[in-house]
């Protein structure tokens, strides 16, 4: 039943298609391949020292043996004792010996050796296999190695003799088969428990992963605030999570400015409509003059004009962020540019007793440039400066070129901006003093369409200002940007 998805990342998913199922079938495997090598391998290596233990001993008994009858020829009873009563006295890995003479007739035998060896199967093994061990079934279905050698005698004997040792090897079968049977318990359990354990810590390790999900499926719009509690993820997860956390960070800080944008846009929409429909009612109230009726006929147009100019912002702003936006870029003389708009812009200059003055330097500037939006964005920020400075103060237009970049700046000694504030003066509708802004008509819009007219050349806008002494705000836009038509 551990097998069957019920919850959360895997609801709806096919088993075989979860990471948990991949990776416990992953360990399942790699656990099972590893139990059965080192299982086997084990195995492989007691079997083999066994053998050669059981060598061993025969080795070492064919060895005693022969010394005794090349050395002791004479000495039957010890040759005697050594074949019939040693092997007798064990009660394990019972052994028996023959010494058969030139002709195969046994001289000495272990007493009962015909009754646990067929000795004419054994006779055979006097030709061929001398000095080899081999692999022979007693007459009880037990199983023997036998030796078979060759023994040069005393005189009293024979010259030529054959020495024949087998050894019961039943108690080591048994060891290996309990060892096989061993082996497949471990196998079947390793099989049977493999999986369990591995879907189990490949589920603990993905639980992080299922908390991300579940938190990215509560996140709408209106609940941007849930962020992941990354305590106690391993590192690789809990660096997914806090980039997860800075992602939604960011869109919460987009939707508060998109739905802060849309109030404004609302509010400010709302404001010139309400007024036009104010005086059309109040003009309608009663019969007027044809002089009041043109009165608020050219008040209601001027809060249309501003109306138009708010809703053509808007719409320039949407534009300039579609990424299919185009410039129309033509080679600019900058300079000239700029001594046009100071020429526009003079006579509000002298209405408010402000000195507007420019550096513009010595050399033409011609750079690849969309004319009417740097017109306007230089308009905005000269028009910003004229009405914030008062009367005496003065504004300053100044550009400069290098090889790769021309920057324009416009500085005045006005009010200043202060310093909680600058961050936020490029944002769309954001106002320092919203009731004086207000009432001089700014919308909140001129340095948001100043960024984005520079940020479709490719460059950078930037602002610094003091309280009470001035602000600077200027932009510079590289040369070597591919220029392309609105
Ligand atoms: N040179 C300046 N000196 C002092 N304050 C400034 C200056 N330029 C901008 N500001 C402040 O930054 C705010 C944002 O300026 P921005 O040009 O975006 O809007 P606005 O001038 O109020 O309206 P709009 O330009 O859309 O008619 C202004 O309301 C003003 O308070
Ligand atoms: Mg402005």
């Amino acid at each position: 039943m551990f097998w069957k998805p019920t919850r959360g990342l895997f609801t709806g998913t096919r088993l075989w298609r979860t990471l948990a199922f991949r990776l416990a079938a992953a360990y399942a495997l790699a656990g099972l391949f590893l139990v059965s090598l080192a299982t086997a391998s084990l195995y492989l290596v007691l079997v083999r020292e066994l053998e050669k233990s059981t060598q061993l001993f025969l080795a070492d008994k064919v060895h005693v043996l022969s010394t005794l009858l090349r050395d002791r020829p004479e000495d039957a009873d010890a040759l005697r004792e050594e074949i019939e009563l040693e092997s007798a006295a064990r009660q394990y890995e019972h052994f028996y010996i023959r010494l058969l003479d030139e002709h195969n007739k046994p001289l000495l035998m272990t007493p009962g050796m015909a009754s646990q060896l067929d000795l004419e199967q054994l006779s055979e093994q006097t030709g061929s296999r001398l000095g080899r061990t081999v692999a022979m079934m007693g007459r009880n279905q037990l199983p023997f190695r036998v030796i078979t050698v060759r023994s040069s005698l005393g005189s009293s004997l024979t010259q030529k003799d054959t020495l024949q040792i087998a050894i019961d090897v039943s108690e080591k079968e048994a060891l290996l088969a309990r060892f096989r049977l061993w082996f497949w318990g471990v196998f079947l359990a390793t099989a049977a428990l493999f999986p369990w354990v591995g879907y189990h810590i490949a589920r603990r390790g993905i639980r992080p992963v299922e908390e991300m999900a579940t938190t990215a499926r509560h996140i709408s719009s209106t609940n941007l605030r849930e962020r992941i509690l990354a305590d106690g993820y391993p590192f690789e997860l809990a660096s997914l999570a806090s980039t997860f956390n800075d992602m939604l960070d960011r869109l919460e800080d987009s939707f508060e400015r998109i739905s802060r944008f849309s109030a404004d846009i609302a509010h400010d929409l709302r404001t010139p409509v309400n007024n036009i429909r104010g005086e059309a009612e109040v003009a309608l109230s009663r019969a007027r003059s044809s002089h009041e009726y043109r009165e608020v006929i050219e008040s209601c147009l001027e809060e249309a004009v501003r109306l138009s100019e708010l809703i053509g912002d808007l719409l320039f702003l949407a534009r300039a962020e579609s990424p299919l936006t185009r410039l129309r870029s033509e080679p600019v003389d900058v300079r000239e540019l700029l001594w046009g708009l100071k020429e526009y812009y003079e006579a509000w200059a002298v209405d408010c007793g402000v000195d507007l003055h420019m550096t513009l330097g010595d050399e033409p500037i011609i750079a690849e440039l969309d004319r009417a939006l740097l017109q306007r964005a230089v308009g905005n920020l000269v028009s910003n400066s004229l009405a914030h400075t008062p009367p005496g103060g003065s504004v300053h237009l100044e550009i400069e070129a290098s090889a790769s970049s021309i920057q324009i700046a416009v500085s005045d000694t006005g009010a200043g901006i202060p310093a909680d504030s600058l961050p936020r003066v490029f944002d769309r509708f954001f106002r320092v003093d919203t009731s004086r802004s207000k009432g001089s008509g700014g919308t909140g819009l001129g340095l948001a369409i100043v960024q984005s007219i520079v940020q479709l050349h490719g460059g950078k806008a930037e602002i610094s200002s003091q309280l009470g002494h001035g602000t600077r705000v200027s932009f510079c836009i590289p040369f070597s940007r591919q220029m392309t038509k609105l």
